[in-house]
């Protein structure tokens, strides 16, 4: 089942430590190579020794210091991973990662990471410590860069304190592992595909200050794209005003208004063979946009509105056989019933349907809950999952859909 494949593990200092060396001990069993480095706190919890005996390998605690089982130690060891996980992670090293600092042998080796690699840390650190905005900020960056996140839990923690911030058990990190790593499998089952993704909201000018948009963040789309292009399409980005980075590998078309969005996806269209429509275009432009800013008066203002084109519905107008088309509905009521009735109305061959007031799903938030309805009037419904988890199980569908192997 593991296929030998080499596991590095980064133990860091909590006391959660203890329970990394069940991981190892479980993973070893399963016939995964774990190789394990610890941070200098790791080492006022647990000895490095233990680790060495339960893995069979030398234990990296010292970037300078080891003697050199590979001579370039951080970049050989991540070479050899197929996978990184750390457990437990603190604060501290979610905080270096997601500002690139890389001061000892852990944090360089996963800056070093091969691109593709998964890296999924298990959070594991006081209730406080895991509620404060800076930290849930850099739990927020890393995901939306594609890092994996396992837990934390609920529970008695070590301070006394009861609360969210228990490293999950080790046989729940075991699992996530392996679903990460037969993942991997698939990560060029698109290889050859072109796809255009659009994400994000639109903004419709008022006047040279102010606009209308929607609560879209593009997280979802953004997360579509970087998880066709692992694996192995070719993906072009359309995307509306949002705050995320770039995803690498993607080439990006960045417009404002959704008669951009329309002129850019028409333009790309013709070359490409799936279509993932996950922006919240604008249904309504204001009909006299100002080129001067609008003064306010003691009258109340009336806007009159006017329809924006629907990008999606004419994608299904002249659509060839070949082109796979895929829309999203953002819902609040209704769901299953109004997603199904734009699948027909737009001619797709699949829509992903949200209801954006439920918890853990719809804008913002790094977990989404969808329910998939193909052409054939299958309903998939998915629970709740990580954006980049959802990406994949749509991509799933889609490869379903398209016909590939
Ligand atoms: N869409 C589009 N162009 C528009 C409006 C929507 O391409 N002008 C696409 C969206 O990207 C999404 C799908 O159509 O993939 C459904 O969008 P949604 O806003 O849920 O539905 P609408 O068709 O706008 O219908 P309504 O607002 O009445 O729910």
């Amino acid at each position: 089942m593991s296929d030998g494949k080499t596991i590095v593990l980064g133990v860091t200092g909590g006391i959660a430590a203890y329970k990394a060396c069940d991981l190892v001990s479980r993973l070893v069993k399963k016939g995964y190579k774990v190789h394990v480095i610890m941070t200098k706190s790791a080492e006022h919890f647990v000895n490095p020794l233990t680790f060495r005996t339960l893995s069979g390998h030398p234990v990296i605690t010292d970037m300078f210091s080891e003697p050199g089982e590979w001579n370039v130690q951080h970049v050989s060891l991540a070479e050899k991973a197929d996978i990184m996980v750390i457990a437990p992670a603190t604060a501290n090293i979610l905080g270096k990662v997601s500002h690139g600092l890389a001061d000892d042998m852990l944090s360089t080796t996963i800056m070093a990471a091969k691109p593709g690699c998964p890296v999924l840390f298990a959070p594991a650190m006081n209730v406080n410590m895991y509620r404060n905005p800076v930290l849930q900020e850099n739990i927020k960056k890393l995901t939306d860069l594609g890092y994996f996140f396992i837990g934390p839990t609920e529970g008695h923690l070590a301070c006394g304190t009861q609360g969210k911030g228990r490293m999950v058990e080790a046989d729940e990190i075991v699992d996530k592992i392996i679903s990460l790593l037969e993942g991997k499998k698939d990560l060029n089952d698109f290889l050859d595909k072109k796809i255009l993704v659009t994400a994000g909201p639109t903004r419709e000018a008022l006047d040279p200050i102010r606009f209308l948009s929607n609560r879209s963040t593009g997280t979802m789309g953004y997360a579509i794209a970087q998880a066709a292009h692992r694996r192995g399409a070719k993906v072009y980005l359309v995307s509306g005003p949002t705050s995320l980075v770039q995803p690498p590998g993607v080439e990006i078309t960045r417009v404002e208004s959704a008669r951009e969005m329309h002129q850019a996806v028409m333009r790309i269209f013709p070359h490409v063979d799936i279509v993932i429509k996950a922006a919240a275009v604008a249904d309504y432009r204001p009909r006299d946009a100002a080129d001067y800013k609008i003064k306010k008066k003691d009258k109340p203002l009336t806007l009159v509105l006017e329809r924006n084109p629907d990008i999606l519905w004419e994608l299904g107008q002249i659509k060839n056989k070949r082109q796979i088309l895929v829309g999203f509905a953002a819902e609040t009521e209704n769901l299953e019933q109004y997603a199904r009735e734009k699948l027909e109305a737009k001619n797709l061959d699949l829509i992903v349907a949200n209801n954006v007031k439920e918890e853990g799903a719809g804008f913002g938030g790094t977990t989404n809950i969808v329910t998939i309805i193909t052409k054939g009037g299958e309903t998939i419904k998915l629970p709740r999952l990580t954006k980049l988890e959802a990406a994949h199980a749509i991509l799933d569908q889609i490869r379903i859909q398209a016909g590939i192997n």
